[in-house]
C-alpha cells in the first residue's frame, strides 16, 4: 500500500475509535501543567498509528508527540503525528479535536491529512495536487484587506497574556482584525485558512506535530506560512508561526505588525 492510502486508513480507523470513546476523568493527566492535558487516548492513538506506519514502512522515521522519536529512520521519509490536536476540547467537549498525520521526505512535503474527528471531515493534501476536505477541493479567502480578516489564534493565553516578543504586535493586530477566533486546534485552524473560513493564523508557540501535516494542505490551498522572523517555517523544533490566505497578505501582516522581529531586533 502506498504511504498516503495507509496514513487514510490508519487516520480514519483512529477517528472511529476516538468517536466511539469514552474517559474517565483518572484517565486525564498533566504535562507541563494544568493547561496541558493528556489523556490514554492520546497514547493509545498515537501507538496505533505508530505501529501501523512502522509495520509497513520500517525505515521512516517518526516524530509523535507523546512518545519520543524512537526510529532515526533509513527510508528517508518522516512521519509528524499528533494523535489529539486539541486534547482540551477532545476531554471538556468531546468535538473540535483531530488526528494529524503528515508525511515528508527530508524537507519535500509529501502529503497531509487532519481529521476533525466529530464533524466528521477529512482535510488532505499531496503535494501539487491540491488541497481537499473530503471530496471538495479547496481554497483560501479571496480577502485582502486587515479590517476584512479574520484571526485565528490557537494559543490564547501564550500569544496575548503572556510576556513574549510579539504581544505588542499581536495585540494591535487583534484590535485591527474584523475578529478573533480561537478553537483550541492548531491543525483544525489551519486547514479553516485552507478552506477559507479564517483569513489569517498566529502561534507564538507549535510544535512539529501541530502543524507539519495541516501546513501542506495549507499550501495547496494557496495560503502562505512562515515564522515572526518572515523565516520558512522549520520542521523539526518548535517555532512562532504566522499564516495567511495567500503570500501577499502574509508579507503585508509580517512588515505592518512584526517588523522588529524580521529585522532581527
Ligand atoms: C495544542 C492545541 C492548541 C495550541 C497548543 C497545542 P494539543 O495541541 O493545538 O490549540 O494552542 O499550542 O499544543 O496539546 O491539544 O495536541
Ligand atoms: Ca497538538
Ligand atoms: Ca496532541
Amino acid at each position: 500500500m502506498e504511504r498516503f492510502d495507509l496514513a487514510r486508513a490508519l487516520v480514519l480507523e483512529a477517528g472511529e475509535a476516538l468517536r466511539n470513546s469514552s474517559l474517565r476523568e483518572d484517565e486525564v493527566g498533566c504535562k507541563t501543567g494544568y493547561q496541558d492535558l493528556v489523556t490514554r487516548w492520546d497514547r493509545e492513538t498515537e501507538q496505533f498509528l505508530r505501529r501501523g506506519i512502522l509495520a509497513a514502512f520500517p525505515g521512516d522515521a517518526i516524530v509523535g508527540e507523546e512518545y519520543p522519536a524512537d526510529n532515526p529512520g533509513t527510508g528517508g521519509c518522516t512521519w509528524y503525528l499528533d494523535p489529539i490536536d486539541g486534547t482540551t476540547n477532545f476531554v471538556s467537549q468531546h468535538r473540535n479535536y483531530a488526528v494529524s498525520v503528515g508525511c515528508w521526505r527530508g524537507e519535500e512535503p509529501l502529503f497531509g491529512l487532519v481529521l476533525d474527528v466529530e464533524r466528521p471531515a477529512l482535510f488532505w493534501a499531496k503535494a501539487g495536487e491540491g488541497a481537499w476536505r473530503d471530496e471538495t477541493p479547496l481554497g483560501t479567502s479571496r480577502r485582502r484587506a486587515v479590517p476584512q480578516l479574520l484571526l485565528a489564534a490557537p494559543g490564547v493565553p501564550a500569544t496575548f497574556f503572556q510576556e513574549n516578543p510579539w504581544r505588542t504586535g499581536a495585540l494591535r493586530l487583534a484590535r485591527e482584525v474584523r475578529g478573533v477566533r480561537s478553537l483550541g486546534s492548531v491543525a483544525l485552524e489551519l486547514c479553516a485558512l485552507a478552506a477559507g473560513e479564517a483569513d489569517l493564523f498566529l502561534a507564538v508557540r507549535s510544535c512539529p506535530w501541530d502543524h507539519n501535516a495541516a501546513r501542506i494542505i495549507l499550501r495547496e490551498a494557496g495560503g502562505a506560512l512562515c515564522t515572526l522572523e518572515g523565516e520558512p517555517l522549520p520542521l523539526d523544533r518548535r517555532t512562532t508561526v504566522l499564516a495567511a490566505n495567500a503570500r501577499e497578505v502574509l508579507e503585508a501582516v509580517l512588515g505592518d505588525y512584526f517588523p522588529a522581529e524580521r529585522a532581527g531586533g
